[in-house]
């Protein structure tokens, strides 16, 4: 896709939490002081926190902001009932419920466009855990949306941060901060609390994954022995540059504000969109996913799915090397590994695993029709086993293994988590994209390869003594245990 002018215009190559600075306007940030007694133009400032105060500084995310009326200027929120084409259509569990935790693999056809909705209404919520007032948890949305927002109206979450996944279509983002134009195989983030008007490019639909984060906030993964480069590199994640509206007269907004899983309503007599400068840590940004530099195998076995990690929020209480959420990706890649089976290892894991497709083929599983597709999905929970399908594995244990690029065209994520994640009653039945014969197409049909040796060369010493399967003989455990 070539270029678009006004990411060009609106984005600078920076890093991912260093601070930032931006100005619309030549000297609306105080020069060395946060909170003068008049600030510069007349504006007032306001401090937005992404964390607590006191977070250790290298975790520390505060912005300062210069606008021209403050956040808090405006009316009563109310509950925004259901009848609204700009409700939520799925709310979350409310406290005390949990989400539907079942162990069967998951697997969902692509998820329909909906001409109507725009952003907010458009906002499935297909799965979670926890719960976002207690903020612990996540929240996995699909959103499919044919209608930009109404003008003068702004979204926030209050429960968490947004990771978007353009799937198809153009999104066309202004955020208090300034304005990001976010494409298919690219991503952003949108932090909690941050106000933000979603339009579509061109009036093409748009339809996409969300990861909403109940607790903390992404980072950068730890790269270990890979080093100081690789994977994604901070410089190429982008933030917006400050970019307002002058509209404070005569004029009625709308906020919308999904908080505990709800959505309200406020109407205010201004645009929140009128930061004229800021500065901080606290901000949106987006990642093209093209610029991953993958690193695997250069000799032989098929690596752990975390090399391919691009943001992971850690969850402290889980462990050290634990996320909350990871985002992973399955870009194109060489596989180059000697006498290896290439496609993922048959597993059943601690942590769950959404999948979903942007674009192209996933190398471990059957495409089209009834398959792993794009806008499609699927749900792999904690110690629910699953890995290549029959016809993959078939295929990946008799090939040849040259140098094989795959991928090409192609880009498959994961959102893994260390928590159960359950799934929504739009997920399992509204949406009625539940493939109800994934399991049957995918490993019962799984052949039986085993071959007991026909002489007794291959038996153990217990066998050749005792005879086959005489389970009285445990003397090569104890002496292993022994030793
Ligand atoms: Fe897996």
């Amino acid at each position: 896709m070539p270029a678009l002018p006004e990411v060009a215009r609106i984005l600078g190559t920076l890093g991912l939490t260093p601070s930032r600075r931006s100005e619309a306007v030549e000297g609306a940030l105080p020069l060395a002081a946060n909170s003068p007694q008049k600030c510069p133009l007349g504006l007032y400032n306001e401090k937005l926190s992404g964390t607590a105060f006191t977070a250790p500084r290298d975790d520390n995310l505060q912005t300062w902001l210069y606008r021209i009326l403050p956040s808090a200027s405006h009316q009563n929120f109310q509950p925004v009932p259901e009848s609204s084409p700009n409700s939520l259509t799925s709310t979350t569990p409310s406290f005390g419920k949990h989400f539907n935790a079942i162990p069967n693999q998951l697997r969902w056809d692509p998820f329909d466009f909906d001409k109507e909705a725009s952003w907010i209404h458009s906002l499935h919520l297909v799965a979670g855990a926890g719960d976002p007032t207690m903020k612990q948890g996540l929240g996995i949305y699909i959103y499919a949306a044919g209608s930009t927002m109404p003008d003068k109206t702004a979204f926030y979450s209050a429960d968490g941060d947004f990771l978007i996944v353009p799937q198809h279509g153009v999104l066309d983002i202004r955020t208090e901060m300034g304005k990001m134009l976010v494409r298919p195989n690219e991503i952003c983030v949108i932090p909690r609390g941050i106000r933000y008007h979603v339009a579509l490019h061109g009036n093409e639909p748009v339809r996409g994954y969300i990861l909403e984060l109940y607790q903390g906030h992404f980072k950068l993964p730890e790269l270990g022995p890979i080093g100081s480069n690789g994977l994604a590199n901070a410089r190429d994640f982008q933030t917006p540059v400050a970019d307002f509206i002058e509209d404070y007269e005569n004029t009625e907004w709308t906020l919308y504000g999904k908080f505990g899983g709800n959505l309200f309503a406020a109407k205010q007599s201004h645009t929140p969109f009128d930061i004229v400068g800021w500065h901080g840590t606290y901000y949106p940004y987006k990642y093209d996913l093209g610029r991953f530099n993958p690193v695997g195998s250069i000799s032989y076995d098929h690596p752990d799915p975390s090399i391919f990690t691009v943001l992971t929020a850690p969850s402290i209480p889980h462990g050290a090397g634990t996320a909350v959420a990871d985002f992973v990706i399955f870009p194109p890649r060489w596989l180059v590994a000697e006498k290896t089976f290439r496609p993922p290892w048959y597993h059943r894991n601690t942590m769950s695993e959404f999948m979903g497709l942007i674009m192209g083929n996933y190398d471990a599983k059957g495409a089209g029709k009834g398959g792993f597709q794009p806008a499609g999905a699927s749900l792999h929970n904690t110690m629910s086993g699953h890995g290549p399908d029959m016809q993959t594995f078939e295929k990946a244990s008799t090939m040849d293994l040259p140098p094989t690029k795959v991928g090409e065209g192609s880009m498959a994520f994961m959102f893994e988590s260390c928590l159960m994640v359950g799934v929504t009653e739009w997920g399992l039945k509204t949406c009625q994209k539940v493939q109800e014969t994934y399991n049957a197409h995918s490993w019962e049909p799984l052949k039986v390869h085993f071959k007991r040796p026909e002489s007794s060369r291959g038996l153990s010493d217990g066998e050749k003594k005792n005879g086959v399967g005489d389970a009285k003989d445990l003397s090569s455990v104890h002496d292993i245990r022994g030793k």
